[in-house]
């Protein structure tokens, strides 16, 4: 871990506090190359044009996937990440919010229904935050946005860190990130959803030498600090939730049945 501008720890949050800031915070969806090639196979088969993420940290998810998607809407809500995710992305296809990540999706959502569209976002929810003063009906910033979802059924959705066949995940005050947590929210989004997961086997991390060459990664001092940080298994190997619509052909992808 390095700089001093990465994270905002309050002087007396105790090290195993800053130790979970520090993990949710540098978690990062490109990283996984399997998890990328199932997001392309999705954006291809509900043929999706428009990437949205919450909390978008520092921009280096959000720079990679503007090279893929048509338009990519973020927010973050904090003024210093937004500033330095704005100066990665600025001629790019982007819209940019700081905004609180709820209000963000109850506003884009509400947008796209103004607008008359049809097409399927893809929505990655990554607006993390370990907060150990918040009440427990704010903890989890993921269970808010998926309520502001309630209803929206023209998404797919993909969860990073998620309790699933034994890989790492994130888990607050002894609560793990795991589908009981958010089934109730879920299934308000979309009664239809099918939810899949990704195992140790289907994933595939990057090194500094695989980002070579690839498009949308960036050689910076951020990307590969982010490298650095992720040394052991557990951080390495992040399990994921997808949800999406309908049913999937699995001999297309490297996923399993939730
Ligand atoms: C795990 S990091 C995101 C990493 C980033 N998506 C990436 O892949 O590089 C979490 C981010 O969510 C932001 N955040 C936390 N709570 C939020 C909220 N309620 N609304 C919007 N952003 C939030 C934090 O400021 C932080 O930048």
């Amino acid at each position: 871990m390095g700089t001093a501008h990465k994270i905002h720890c309050p002087a007396s949050q105790t090290s195993m506090e800053n130790r979970i800031l520090e993990e949710l915070i540098l978690m990062s969806w490109w990283f996984d190359k399997k998890a990328v090639e199932q997001t392309l196979k999705l954006k291809e088969e509900f043929d999706i044009s428009t990437y949205v993420e919450t909390g978008v940290f520092r921009g280096i998810n959000i720079r990679f996937w503007s090279y893929y998607f048509k338009e990519v809407w973020g927010c973050d809500i904090s003024e210093e990440y937004l500033k330095i995710a704005k100066s990665k992305v600025q001629d790019r296809n982007m819209l940019l919010l700081k905004i609180d990540s709820p209000t963000f999706l109850k506003s884009i959502t509400n947008t796209y229904k103004k607008m008359r569209r049809e097409d399927t976002l893809f929505i990655y929810l990554d607006a993390h935050f370990y907060d150990p003063k918040l009440p427990a009906n704010e903890k989890w910033v993921v269970k808010n946005e998926l309520k502001a979802l309630e209803g929206f059924r023209n998404c797919a959705i993909a969860i990073h860190d998620f309790d699933c066949n034994g890989l790492g995940h994130l888990v607050y005050d002894g609560e793990h990130l795991n589908f009981e947590l958010i089934k109730d929210e879920l299934s308000k989004v979309n009664p239809d959803f099918r939810f899949y997961t990704n195992t140790r086997e289907f994933c595939e991390v990057h090194t500094r030498e695989s980002i070579k060459g690839v498009i949308g990664l960036v050689e910076d001092e951020e990307t590969l600090e982010t490298i650095d940080y992720h040394s052991t298994d557990r951080l390495k190997y992040r399990g994921i939730l997808y949800c999406v619509p309908r049913e999937l052909d699995l001999r297309r992808y490297q996923l399993i049945c939730k």
